[in-house]
């Protein structure tokens, strides 16, 4: 059996290129007992890997992502053969686990695998807590959601609509991202960040203001949202996806805004939040078993394509969370 494991081989300077990359074969890990050894079914790319890039990820070694795969050799009761398990040692074919380091996914009939990385996931959970512990979203606001056709985004406002929101307004890259929103994705409103001014097209979308902003991509979108957020206003500050090439700048120019309209700007992060993962398969799995509800998702094919499929979700080419199948 061969394992091929990509390693990131020279730190980037603004936008990444897949250079900076290698796939390197390697010997497979021999299983030890307390150990087993996965083949990786479904591997995630996240923008926070752009920021690893920088400094967390080690040069010229195994890199760190999330990861769904199926057990096939064990040396430890707790994994078997043909066990699905949740894991962390992406970017590679197969991995060795122990059972701390991965957790069993328990399948859900007729419901994909995929969405456990997607709106089950991580990706679900972050939009499941930014809207209800953080923005305290409440039925009939209104909300706007940046980066709103990606993972987080489209979960987003999906879990917004069901939390019973009054009007979701997203904004992402191209007309038909905006299209696909409001479309398929039960946004009442969308637009392309790309076709004007964010703050007129938003203030145009909103014409009565919003209540919670949902924010991915900070910059302009986040001043363009303080700008019409009502007073007493709450922004879950989720991600800043417009700033992790160094290429804008993170903070608004209008922070002082949160003062005169007395607004709550609070960011999380969802690590600190698996304790809500109960809640949130509670409240999603009736409405995903009977269809009412997917994870919207761009699953490409091949390990091959695991860099390209990175950059393209930096690059805004996916619509849901974007994922690479084996
Ligand atoms: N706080 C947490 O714990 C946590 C957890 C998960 C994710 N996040 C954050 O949530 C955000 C979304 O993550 P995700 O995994 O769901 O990724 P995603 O939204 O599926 O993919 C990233 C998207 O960012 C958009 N984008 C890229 N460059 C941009 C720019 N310069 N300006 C505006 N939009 C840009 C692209 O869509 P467009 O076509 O719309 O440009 C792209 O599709 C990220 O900021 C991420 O860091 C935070």
């Amino acid at each position: 059996m061969g394992m091929t494991e990509i390693q990131l081989v020279r730190r980037p300077s603004g936008v990444p290129t897949a250079d900076l990359f290698a796939f390197v074969d390697i010997e497979p890990p021999s299983v030890q007992p307390g150990t087993a050894l996965v083949e990786n079914l479904l591997l995630s790319v996240d923008p926070y890997m752009r920021e690893c890039m920088d400094d967390d990820w080690e040069l010229n070694a195994g890199l760190e992502g999330r990861a769904i795969a199926r057990v096939i050799e064990s040396g430890t009761p707790d994994l078997a053969p043909g066990d699905i398990v949740f894991h962390r040692k992406s970017w590679r074919t197969h991995a060795l686990v122990t059972p701390a380091e991965s957790r069993k996914i328990e399948e859900i009939p007729g419901v994909p695998l995929s969405a456990h990385l997607g709106i089950l996931g991580g990706t679900g959970l972050s939009a499941y807590v930014g809207l209800t512990r953080i923005a305290t979203l409440q039925p009939g606001e209104t909300i706007f959601i940046t980066a709103a056709a990606g993972g987080v985004g489209t979960a987003a406002g999906r879990i917004a609509k069901l939390l019973g929101a009054g009007r979701v307004i997203g904004s992402t890259g191209t007309t038909e991202k905006a299209k696909y929103l409001t479309e398929e994705a039960s946004f009442d409103a969308a637009f392309s960040y790309r076709s004007g001014s964010i703050g007129e097209l938003l203030a145009e979308a909103a014409p009565d203001g919003i209540d919670v902003c949902f924010d991915n991509v900070g910059g302009e979108h986040l001043a363009a949202a303080i700008d019409v957020l009502r007073p007493r206003g709450r922004i879950a500050w989720c991600g800043a996806v417009s700033s992790y090439n160094h290429q804008a700048p993170v903070a608004p120019s209008n922070l002082f805004e949160i003062v005169g309209k007395e607004l709550r700007l609070e960011g999380f992060l969802v690590r600190e939040h698996l304790d809500a993962r109960p809640e949130l398969y509670d409240f999603l799995t009736p409405y995903l078993r009977s269809g009412e509800v997917i994870s919207d998702e761009t699953i490409v094919p091949g390990f091959d394509s695991m860099v390209e499929t990175f950059l393209a979700m930096l690059r805004g080419e996916n619509v849901g969370k974007m994922l690479v199948e084996l």
